[in-house]
């Protein structure tokens, strides 16, 4: 079934465990996390990256999303993955998604805030809630890390903007690693406590070690990120595949094997995050 990124994250929170967010770039990509989901009896958001939003794939692969969540017999959410401006949110919207992130995290402190605001007060008007981002998540790429997310900070930037949740900079990157993160557990504790309990996203979950990742999730990580990791399961399977001398030709045969493989990653991560059997 098809929930909005509020009704998701409350189960989170509700069962103190987190939900899984995998950003899916194709149909494939879609049935493979969603076979995990059914699988798995848990809850799971589908996200797109705002690139796609602005180019056709957007339109084509909206559908897919709604109509898979629509089908599930688990609680599916459709998030816009770091939207930059008003465009790609009310595109995304038009398109069906039940969350939206704007990510203002570049932007001066105080545009940061009013920008991320004003889209949480066009998105209530349609029962979608909004992700913000505090502290720049960079890519494995950058050299330096940006600087941490504080506390206090943290606490303006939700009381002001009203995001029903928060992705911080903890120790994450986007891509793989060079070496593998530590996280600032007592970090995460510290701007849970100061903005009330509000949801904590985790981005940057390809190759965080899993202890790491468990402890997130204890000290109050409700919603976390995979996209590289998912990406490769999905393009080192296709690739093995196509050298294969017997290998199926009608695409739709070929990808099965590439799907089961998005399937399996996806359930590895469901499990490690504690979703797994929470789908009410
Ligand atoms: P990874 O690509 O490192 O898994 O990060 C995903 C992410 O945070 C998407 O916003």
């Amino acid at each position: 079934m098809l929930v909005n990124l509020k009704e998701i994250l409350d189960m989170a929170e509700k069962g103190g465990y987190c939900i899984p967010a995998f950003n899916v770039y194709n149909m494939e990509n879609v049935i493979g996390a969603l076979h995990a989901a059914e699988e798995m009896r848990a809850p799971v958001i589908l996200q797109v990256y705002p690139r796609l939003m602005k180019e056709e794939t957007g339109y084509f692969l909206s559908p897919v999303i709604l109509a898979a969540a629509k089908r599930a017999t688990v609680p599916v959410c459709f998030n816009l993955d770091h939207g930059p401006s008003e465009l790609e949110a009310t595109r995304s919207i038009r398109y069906g998604a039940t969350g939206v992130m704007l990510d203002g995290s570049t932007l001066p402190f105080e545009e940061n805030i009013a920008l991320t605001k004003k889209i949480v007060d066009f998105c209530k008007h349609v029962d979608v809630q909004v992700e913000g981002e505090l502290g720049h998540v960079g890519t494995t790429a950058d050299d330096s890390m940006d600087e941490f997310t504080t506390a206090s900070d943290a606490k303006r930037f939700v009381e002001e903007t009203g995001v029903v949740c928060l992705a911080v900079a903890v120790g994450t990157a986007h891509g793989r690693y060079k070496k593998p993160p530590k996280l600032d557990i007592e970090r995460i504790k510290e701007i849970r406590e100061a903005t009330n309990n509000t949801a904590l996203v985790l981005h940057g979950g390809s190759g965080v070690p899993d202890e790491e990742i468990k402890k997130a999730v204890k000290a109050g990580i409700r919603k976390m990120n995979f996209a590289t990791d998912l990406c490769y399961a999905f393009i080192d399977c296709l690739a093995e595949d196509a050298v294969k001398p017997d290998r199926a030709v009608a695409v739709d045969t070929f990808m099965k094997r590439p799907i089961e493989a998005v399937k399996e990653f996806c359930i590895s991560r469901i499990k490690l995050v504690g979703a797994d059997g929470k789908a009410e």
